[in-house]
């Protein structure tokens, strides 16, 4: 294993019944906080995806968008914000995803994406793979190839990996509750 990623993995901070009893919330501000820990979380992505023709980096509302821009200025790519509703003020696409009560949706700006671009999701954690699932619709809905998605943490017992149609998914922690 890489010996950046058990630092990456002992700043995240645990937080038990947050936001309702039962539930471990996974804090990644504590990880912000060190900005050497911070710096290699990004750069092993950057590692990753560099030499990968991306050409557009997709971050998710809101925890996407503090990984998502670092990753697109050091690959040369650009960064688009998939947005919660009625943020964008252009014209948008919509995806609905369900929650584990209720609905949520994701907007992204139309003309954003070009066809022939080449696309990376970024978010912070990947738990049901609702949400990825969402925002790999939008950019295939416009026309961009979606490469990979790639997330800080992932909470394997909820499977999310398995909602994403195969596509790749690269994650730096796995966290076993
Ligand atoms: C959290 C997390 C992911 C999503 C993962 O975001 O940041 O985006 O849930 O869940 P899923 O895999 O089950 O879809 P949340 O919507 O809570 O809000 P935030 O990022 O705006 O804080
Ligand atoms: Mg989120």
């Amino acid at each position: 294993e890489d010996p950046r990623i058990n630092s990456i993995r002992t700043k995240i901070r645990v937080v038990p019944n947050f936001p309702k009893q039962g539930i471990d919330f996974l804090d990644i501000t504590t990880l912000l906080l060190d900005p050497k820990v911070f710096k290699n979380t990004i750069d092993m992505f950057v590692e990753r995806y560099k030499n990968k023709n991306i050409s557009v980096v997709a971050g998710i509302e809101a925890r996407g968008f503090i990984f998502g821009p670092p990753i697109a200025l050091a690959i040369g790519a650009k960064f688009v914000p998939l947005r919660k509703p009625r943020k964008l003020p252009g014209e948008v696409i919509s995806e609905e995803y369900t929650l584990e009560y209720g609905s949520d949706c994701l907007e992204m700006h139309v003309g954003a994406v070009q066809h022939s671009d080449r696309a990376l999701v970024v978010d912070d954690l990947v738990a049901t793979g609702g949400t990825l699932c969402a925002a790999m619709n939008l950019l295939e809905r416009a026309g961009a190839e979606v490469v990979e998605c790639a997330c800080v943490i992932e909470l394997p017992a909820l499977k999310g990996r398995e909602r994403l149609n195969g596509k790749p998914l690269y994650i730096l922690v796995e966290y076993h509750s």
